[in-house]
């Protein structure tokens, strides 16, 4: 039996030398130390042994059993030791590394010039005010003066919701909106999306954005305008900037103008730029009709204004020479990555 005791050792030890995992390791630690092991099975059989043998036999086989323990124990810390070394290898990070340069967003060109006109109007003692995009009938034409007979309200160029209720075709609607609100003075400009049933092309677009202007108080005069929007165009387009003001027809304004800028890039000679009129129309204004000023609770023998309404898009396009309104909206970052 003393003999049996101590092959179980010598056994054990070697089959501990062979073996490379975890796994393996518990496996000889069934093997020989577990209940059914093989240590154990020998000592089931101390019975049968002699009161002089009994006691030297239960010394060594508590002794091998502490010796394989202990191998087992060290091939164990053995094991863990070369385990994290291996993974401290494959997971090494090299700290001194340059880190990757992430890309920063920066502004819509829309939004860079439309800043540009906040900040001019802000300047100017004006208010930005908002509006609503989904409108009534009545905000965005009834109560502007545009008859039921107009060609804007056809559903050709208006997309309807309800017989009532559209989106927004200009951004007029702010104006009565506001002079709903508050009395004047009132010094306001009103950015903001609209829509219009057209088809998608190079100068045409389902959703653009105005920029709307209106100005009510005592005594304003056409004079007013003409120097509101020559301040304007000037900061826009360069000091030397000449405006001018042709007739023309809005029903919610009377008088209304078209207001052009001498082409900024043949001075009025004409150019590809300005398709040889020497000439580019700018924006849309005129003084409120009295009608409008009446149907918002403001009267017209004691208050007058003007209003104006300009494109953001043809604005932006001219300004930075681009040919296409679409690559405004198609989010491309090789266009957008170069304003
Ligand atoms: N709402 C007009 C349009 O969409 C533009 C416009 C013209 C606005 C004259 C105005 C204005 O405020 O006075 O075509």
């Amino acid at each position: 039996m003393k003999q049996q005791l101590l092959n179980i050792d010598a056994e054990a030890k070697k089959a501990l030398e062979g073996i490379n995992t975890a796994a393996e390791l518990e496996e000889i630690r069934i093997k020989y130390l577990g209940k059914k092991g093989e240590l154990t099975a020998i000592l089931k059989q101390m019975g049968s042994l002699s009161s002089e043998e009994r006691p030297i036999i239960g010394q060594l086989a508590n002794k091998i059993r502490a010796s394989i323990e202990d191998a087992i124990s060290k091939k164990d810390s053995e094991l863990k030791e070369s385990g994290l070394k291996e993974k401290l290898i494959s997971e090494a990070l090299d700290v001194t590394l340059p880190g990757k340069k992430q890309v920063l967003g920066h502004k819509h060109p829309l939004t860079l010039v439309l800043d540009e006109i906040k900040e001019m109007f802000l300047g100017m003692g004006f208010d930005i005010v908002r509006g609503p995009e989904v409108e009534t009938d009545y905000y965005n034409f009834e109560a502007l003066n545009i008859p039921k007979d107009h060609p804007a309200r056809d559903t050709q160029d208006t997309f309807y919701i309800t017989e009532n209720i559209l989106l927004r075709t200009q951004t007029s609607p702010v104006q009565i909106r506001t002079m709903e609100q508050k009395k004047p003075p009132i010094r306001v400009i009103s950015p903001g999306r609209v829509y219009r049933s057209d088809a998608l092309d190079a100068t045409h677009s389902p959703v653009f954005h105005q920029i709307e202007g209106l100005v009510v108080d005592k005594g304003v005069t056409m004079a007013d305008l003409k120097g509101t929007l020559e301040m304007f165009a000037k900061k826009l387009y360069g000091e030397d900037s000449v405006v001018r003001f042709r007739p023309h027809h809005f029903p919610f304004t009377e008088p209304s103008a078209e207001v052009d800028v001498m082409c900024f890039n043949c001075h009025g000679k004409g150019c590809s730029l300005c398709k040889g009129e020497g000439w580019i129309e700018i924006l849309g204004a005129g003084m409120v009709h009295p009608k409008v000023l009446s149907i918002c609770g403001i009267d017209p023998d004691e208050y007058s204004g003007f209003a104006f309404g300009m494109g953001l898009e043809r604005l932006v396009m001219r300004r930075y020479q681009i040919d296409d309104l679409r690559m405004f909206f198609e989010n491309d970052m090789k266009f957008l990555s170069q304003f």
